[in-house]
């Protein structure tokens, strides 16, 4: 089922999140939820908190390769890169953020088996800044303080749930 998208302002958003102890039909359900809910906002990644749930489980679609992360870990970080991005809790918003610009991550699965990603790229970006949810950040608190400033007044009209439209391309 289609989960509301809580925003900037949202206190959910800005909770470090629970791990999964036990992979049920309560957290099948929310994975499945959490594509869908993606797919409908043109999503190409979700954390759970976005729909109201302080549970770290993340579902990532990049380039039509879905994936389903629970409790994820990055293990290595190497090198960097800027690149615009933008964020389905922040919506209308895309600003520059440095992140690595590979990952190695660990996760398991929802048949219980650990995963190892390696990544580059966007995949890594979308990595970083799904698990950045988990842990209460938004990709607005890696940008400067002086371009923050500057788009302070857009963050106010997000944050009262006013839309704002800079551009469509894909948010996370
Ligand atoms: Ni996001």
């Amino acid at each position: 089922m289609i989960q509301k998208i809580y925003r900037l302002g949202d206190d959910v958003l800005r909770k470090s999140s629970e791990p999964v102890t036990q992979i049920d039909d309560s957290i099948r359900q929310l994975a499945k939820d959490m594509f869908e809910t993606m797919y409908k906002a043109n999503g190409v990644g979700l954390a759970a908190p976005q729909i109201g749930r302080n549970i770290r489980l993340v579902t990532i679609d990049v380039e039509s390769n879905p994936i389903i992360l629970i409790n994820p870990e990055i293990k290595k970080s190497v090198g960097k890169d800027t690149a615009e991005e933008g964020c389905l809790s922040v919506p209308g918003l895309r600003e520059k953020v440095q992140r690595a610009n590979k990952v190695i991550a660990f996760a398991i699965d929802l048949e219980g088996n650990t995963i190892e990603i390696t990544a580059e790229g966007l995949m890594a970006r979308a990595i970083q800044h799904e698990i950045d949810h988990l842990e209460g950040i938004l990709f607005i608190d890696r940008i400067s303080k002086a371009r923050k400033i500057q788009i302070k007044r857009e963050l106010e009209m997000i944050q009262a749930g006013e839309n704002i439209q800079r551009s469509d391309d894909e948010e996370e």
